[in-house]
């Protein structure tokens, strides 16, 4: 477990520096010198119950805080007092405590805490701060807790999940991206949520910065009106707005937005040193409504309640594996907060800004890489701007860069004081040995090496400078690459995961069926048959009063369908008998006109010559006298029903007619004998000859009444 160094034992009288507010400012930049050194004295030993005397070791200077530098009711939070001590989040180390549940020795984030070298927290104070986790004690800056780690790391974090839930592949900008929050928010928008992202920040360093921690293009809002750069930048709209400045990016962010567009409505810093009549006006938000577009703004503090663990955790291993930079922008000495927090308000900061208030650091530990990276490749005079963690009150020369330059040229000197003292022996020797002309010829060449290493000496810092510098590239490269490498593993494994569950799913199938469907449907029958032979039972239950009536009913149905057999069998053998006596009358017909027709025949052949029968029309009932078909109107060949007319004139006419009226008598008679015979040998017989028909008279077999061609009566 890691312990606290250099913690001396406290004096009885502690020291304690503070700084104040010493006035309001309505109207503009807050200047240093509103800001003002308070010293006072506090008695260690002098702590009640439930009191904890905490080691201020770093605060943080935060935008939040100008609006609570103006006398202002209307905000979410009450505005400092001029005369006491600021406060805000920071690092602490207890000291001496007298609450349960902190020890000496523990490191806490207070919110607030004052801006003061040591505090006392009571109860309330105690139960706003968070202890950091004993096991990164010593693993990571102690001052990332109050930026990436801390508050404006659980701004992004918590606002990205619960507001903007960005999706894979979508467009997302963030203003003030060089910031704080927006440092975070742009490097979880990418690696956590695989969008475009696109930065905006206020010098050529920032945008410089934001394309080093992986954001797809960056633009510096002072040169390029924000409309223009998004245009350029965000060809394809915007998904994603996280607003940190609010104003004239804001509204060109509104015309950019695609249709259901998610604002994180995070700060409007640009807004702050104004007085509320002189702050910009959004002339589009109607944009919101067009395009569906989801505002929302939030306090921390609100938004994130229950994700502190989950952020802590999640972030922690995200900066641990490098797939989220730190930078920082630190400055030394609790007398220089003020001058911190203007600076970073005038965007001055690069990265978080931070103020280291103790000088010792209890748990020092590594920065995680690319904490101490310059921004650019370029060495420039001025301080290591875009360091990492750029300590504002040290020496450029004792930055990182700068020292290594100076170990460099510090090395050369040596090693040029031992090449001319190991030339100066040569010479001397060769002085002994060949003269001053190999003397002066070894000066020359003494001379020549000189100049060489003296041009040694001019390069190398450079060139060790740019060594270190691509070595910082491919560090960054190489984390870059790891971070790509776990995202790929990790979805390799989630889609393995997948395809596996999927298998085993496919493969438990049939079982499946077999074990689920086949007895759910065994079940579902039993059920059904369970419920019909309940039913059945029931019915049966009462069946002793419905048997006799179902019994009656079914012996009158028995009845009633023998009578209606027996009917349908009388119909039936009288339909048989009818259809039977019908042909007998046919054929019997039929027989008659054959013989009438032959015997007219041959009347006629007795009485004239060659005369052609003629074939008349055939029609059936209906035609009215006169009426009737005329010849062209003939009967088809061999129709039983057509009948020859009597060939001649009116002479053979009456022959023929006298001859058929004897005929037909001749058969009348013969009809009467046979049937005085058929009532002598009683039932008619089959094969006795049929009696005789009257012919073409009377009613058809078809019950049609035969004409002939020239409308004139029959025969008869
Ligand atoms: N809602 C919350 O709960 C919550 C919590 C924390 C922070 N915030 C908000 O988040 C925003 C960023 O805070 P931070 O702590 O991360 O600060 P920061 O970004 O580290 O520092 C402020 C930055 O704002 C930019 N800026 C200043 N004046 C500007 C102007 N007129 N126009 C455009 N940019 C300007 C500067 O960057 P450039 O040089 O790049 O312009 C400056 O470095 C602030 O608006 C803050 O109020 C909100």
């Amino acid at each position: 477990m890691a312990t606290p160094k250099d913690t001396e034992p406290l004096p009885a009288a502690l020291d304690v520096t503070s700084i104040v507010l010493k006035r309001y400012v309505d109207d503009g930049p807050v200047p240093p010198d509103a800001f003002g050194v308070e010293l006072s004295t506090l008695a260690a030993d002098g702590l009640a119950e439930g009191e904890a005397l905490c080691e201020v070791l770093y605060l943080s200077v935060d935008p939040y805080m100008r609006p609570l530098m103006r006398l202002n009711k209307a905000h979410y939070a009450p505005s400092f007092t001029p005369g006491k001590p600021l406060a805000g989040s920071g690092v602490a180390l207890v000291r001496v405590s007298k609450a349960e549940g902190f020890a000496a020795g523990d490191v806490i984030v207070g919110r607030p805490l004052p801006w003061s070298s040591y505090a006392v927290l009571g109860a309330d104070g105690l139960a706003a701060a968070r202890k950091v986790p004993r096991e990164l004690l010593g693993k990571v800056p102690l001052s990332y807790f109050v930026g990436t780690l801390g508050m404006p790391g659980l701004t992004a974090y918590s606002s990205l999940k619960r507001i903007a839930e960005p999706r894979r592949g979508e467009t997302a900008f963030v203003s003030a991206a060089a910031g704080a929050v927006g440092q975070v928010a742009g490097q979880l928008l990418k690696r956590a949520y695989g969008c475009r992202v696109v930065g905006s920040a206020g010098s050529p360093e920032k945008v410089e910065l934001l394309l080093r921690l992986g954001f797809d293009a960056a633009f510096n809002h002072k040169e390029l009106p924000p409309a223009e750069a998004l245009a350029k930048h965000c060809p394809d709209g915007v998904d994603v707005y996280f607003d940190n400045v609010g104003a004239e990016t804001l509204e060109a962010v509104l015309d950019a937005a695609n249709v259901g567009c998610r604002i994180v409505a995070c700060g409007m810093i640009s807004q702050y040193d104004l007085p509320a009549e002189k702050r910009y006006g959004v002339k589009n938000l109607f944009n919101v409504i067009g395009k569906q577009i989801k505002m929302q703004g939030f306090i921390v503090t609100t938004l994130a309640a229950g994700m502190e663990e989950d952020f802590l955790r999640d972030t922690a291993a995200m900066v641990a594996d490098g797939r989220v930079k730190v930078v920082e922008d630190v400055t030394e000495g609790l007398e220089n907060i003020g001058r911190a927090f203007a600076d970073m308000m005038a965007g001055k900061n690069m990265g978080k800004a931070v103020v280291k208030v103790a000088a010792h650091d209890p748990f020092p530990a590594p920065a995680v890489a690319p904490r101490s990276r310059p921004p650019c490749a370029a060495p420039s005079p001025q301080p290591p701007h875009g360091t990492a963690r750029r300590q504002r009150a040290a020496p450029p020369a004792a930055a990182p860069a700068a020292a290594a330059a100076a170990a460099a040229s510090l090395s050369l000197p040596a090693l040029l004081h031992a090449a001319g003292v190991f030339v100066l022996c040569c010479a001397g020797a060769a002085f002994l040995i060949a003269a001053i002309p190999a003397l002066l010829a070894a000066a020359r060449a003494a001379h020549r090496a000189e100049a060489v290493l003296r041009a040694l000496e001019a390069e190398i810092p450079d060139t060790a400078a740019s060594m270190r510098l691509s070595g910082l590239e491919l560090s960054d490269c190489l984390s870059e690459l790891g971070a790509l490498g776990s995202d790929l593993t990790g979805g390799l494994r989630a889609s393995a995961r997948m395809v596996g569950a999927a298998e085993s799913g496919l493969r438990a199938a049939p079982g499946a069926i077999a074990g689920a469907v086949v007895p759910a449907v065994a079940r579902t029958e039993a059920k059904a048959r369970g419920t019909v032979e309940g039913l059945l039972l029931e019915r049966a239950a009462s069946a002793p009063d419905l048997l006799p009536q179902v019994l009656r009913g079914t012996a009158t149905a028995v009845k009633r369908a023998r009578i209606g057999a027996a009917a349908a069998g009388f119909v039936a053998a009288a339909v048989g008998a009818g259809a039977a006596a019908r042909g007998a009358l046919d054929a019997r017909a039929m027989q008659v006109a054959r013989a009438s027709v032959a015997a007219a025949g041959a009347a006629a052949v007795e009485g004239d010559g060659p005369e052609r029968a003629v074939v008349a029309p055939r029609r059936r009932g209906g035609a009215g006298p006169g009426g009737g078909g005329g010849a062209e109107a003939r009967p088809p060949a061999g129709d039983p029903m057509q009948r020859r007319q009597p060939p001649g004139g009116p002479q053979q006419q009456a022959a023929a007619s006298a001859a058929a009226e004897q005929q037909r008598r001749q058969a009348k008679q013969a009809t009467a004998e046979q049937q005085q015979r058929g009532q002598q040998q009683g039932p008619l017989r089959h094969d006795a000859p049929p009696p005789p028909q009257p012919p073409l008279s009377g009613p058809s077999l078809n019950g049609h009444v035969p004409k002939n061609g020239r409308g004139g009566g029959g025969a008869a």
